[in-house]
């Protein structure tokens, strides 16, 4: 299996839905409170699509790295890129949404995602990457941890 990681085109969109979708149901499914509900297949789709600047002139979206097997999507990283002002170029990266395809787990895809967005910040001058992880989302977890991520902070809740 040879993955290759690139830049999402926007003929990709609707894999990328299909793919964000199966992660926002894990996160219902783990913690129902917070997530009471999974989006419909076209918000997503919608949400995604909005990363793509100008889809006419530029059919990549450059805050979606995705990996290919065999030129099919089978897992997708979407980024967000923060300033301290206007004015300053991006100084961190957040990262949104991180999702294998279930067949494709556990086979070194979300570290070769997680790998690639690390090379663009050295690229880049960024030196801080930060994701949200939540509890239970033990692989996610065990992935950042993997990759030399540490936990920065704990929310604390109590549900009646
Ligand atoms: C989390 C996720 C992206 C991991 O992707 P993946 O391609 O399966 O991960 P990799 O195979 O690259 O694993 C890299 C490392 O992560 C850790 N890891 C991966 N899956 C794990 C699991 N189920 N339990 C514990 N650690 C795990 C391991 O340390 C692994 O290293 P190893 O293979 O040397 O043991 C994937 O499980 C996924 O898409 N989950 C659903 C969506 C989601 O929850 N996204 C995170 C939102 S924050």
């Amino acid at each position: 299996m040879t993955i290759k990681i690139g830049y999402a085109a926007l003929l990709e969109l609707d894999r990328l839905a299909e793919l964000s979708l199966i992660s926002e149901r894990e996160h219902h499914e783990r913690q129902p409170h917070f997530f009471p509900w999974t989006p419909s297949a076209q918000q997503t789709l919608e949400r995604l699509a909005s990363a793509f600047d100008s889809p006419d002139t530029n059919p990549e979206s450059r805050t979606i790295l995705v990996a290919r097997n065999k030129g099919e999507v089978v897992g997708f990283l979407q980024f967000d890129l923060h300033s301290p002002d206007f004015e300053s170029p991006a100084s961190q990266i957040y990262i949104l949404d991180i999702s294998i395809d279930h067949s494709m787990r556990g086979g070194g895809v979300g570290r070769q995602l997680l790998d690639a967005v690390e090379a663009l910040a050295k690229k880049s001058g960024i030196q801080r990457i930060d994701a949200d992880v939540w509890e239970g989302n033990t692989a996610s977890k065990g992935l950042f941890e993997a990759l030399g991520y540490s936990p920065l902070k704990t929310n604390y809740t109590k549900l009646f």
